[in-house]
């Protein structure tokens, strides 16, 4: 799947929100990016606009494409993108209460994408079902298909929720902070089945998370957002070993652990930007230690600054004029 230029804002009462400024990447078969953030950055509404699961309006997708299987999602009738978006792409979001009904027993609501989508009898679709609860490590899985969703606990949820996004065998399976909800026991529980998963079943994953420890723990790339652009992006261990970016520096400071014996959480200082404006300079600059005159009147492209390696920074521009002290 690849992206290019997506710009998504919202029409509001108060005005235009610029929600997703000119995004654009790419994830293969078989990899794993992490997209990384603070809360409010745009990491949801970006990737919900590649399946367009937004109220349009009041959002709008104002540029962009979405390449995925030689089509351009953007471009695709609700018909066609309903079928992509059930079954070629899983969609799992933060809340597994909100991705599950709870008058339906978890089975019926795995075997209906089985049916609707691949065309399943009843039979093969209910084999198939519990199947899937057993790959998502549910005990006893063929004895729980007829359970509610009020019987199972947050984690055995939200494996249920990510049963549910695999069915149809996608090629891509987007997750929208699905472990954050959960307690950290469980959370690591659910990321070492995502490792499991993408072993044995080889699809592309995004995996979204405020949370730069999780993503290191399984990510091949990380792209950092702010202020609806990326700002970072680079493999995993380039990013830990070569931060360029002051937005990533902040955050690789604020992780625990970071600052030997002091545990406490170092938070970031200010506020993130409120987006009702076009973006005509760097979004992190009102915060940033290092900003100079030109950040306040000019938004730095994403450059490539090593092999694999963005950031979207003057101070990583040859002549753009800043000056990195540390
Ligand atoms: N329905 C909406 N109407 C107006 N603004 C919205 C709406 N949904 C999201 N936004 C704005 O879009 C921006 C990005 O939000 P979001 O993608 O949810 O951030 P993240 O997932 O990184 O926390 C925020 O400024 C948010 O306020
Ligand atoms: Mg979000």
């Amino acid at each position: 799947m690849a992206v290019r230029d997506l710009r998504t804002v919202f029409h509001t009462q108060d005005g235009v929100v610029h929600a997703v400024n000119g995004v654009s990447f790419h994830v293969d078969e078989g990899e794993l990016l992490a997209v990384v953030g603070e809360s409010g950055s745009g990491k949801s509404v970006a990737m919900m606009s590649l399946l367009k699961l937004l109220p349009i309006p009041p959002a709008e997708i104002a540029s962009g494409e979405v390449i995925f299987q030689d089509r351009d999602l953007v471009r695709l009738e609700a018909s066609e993108l309903r079928q992509v978006r059930g079954a070629r792409i899983g969609f799992v979001f933060q809340d597994p209460m909100t991705s599950l009904n709870p008058v339906f027993s978890v089975g019926y609501q795995i075997m209906e994408p089985l049916r609707k989508h691949m065309g399943m009898s009843r039979k093969a679709a209910r084999q198939r079902a519990a199947e899937l609860l057993d790959l998502v490590g549910i005990p006893s899985a063929r004895d729980r298909l007829d359970d509610f969703p009020h019987q199972f606990s947050g984690g055995m949820r939200q494996r249920v929720v990510i049963a549910i996004a695999l069915a149809c065998d996608p090629k891509v399976l987007i997750a929208d902070e699905p472990t954050t909800a959960l307690d950290v026991t469980v959370q690591a529980q659910i990321l070492e089945l995502v490792r499991e998963l993408r072993r044995k079943l080889g699809m592309a994953i995004v995996w979204i998370t405020h949370d730069l420890g999780v993503a290191a723990g399984i990510a091949d790339r990380i792209m950092v957002m702010y202020g609806g652009q990326i700002v970072e992006h680079a493999t995993t261990a380039e990013l830990f070993a070569n931060p360029r970016h002051p937005y990533t520096r902040a955050l690789l400071d604020s992780l625990p652990g970071r600052h030997g014996r002091d545990e406490r959480l170092r938070s970031i200082g200010g506020q993130p930007p409120l987006l009702m404006a076009d973006p005509a300079f760097c979004p992190f600059q009102a915060r940033c230690a290092h900003a100079f005159e030109r950040c306040l009147r000019e938004d730095p492209p994403l450059e490539r600054v090593a092999p694999g390696h963005d950031v979207a920074c003057w101070l990583d521009v040859p002549e753009g004029g800043g000056r990195r002290d540390n």
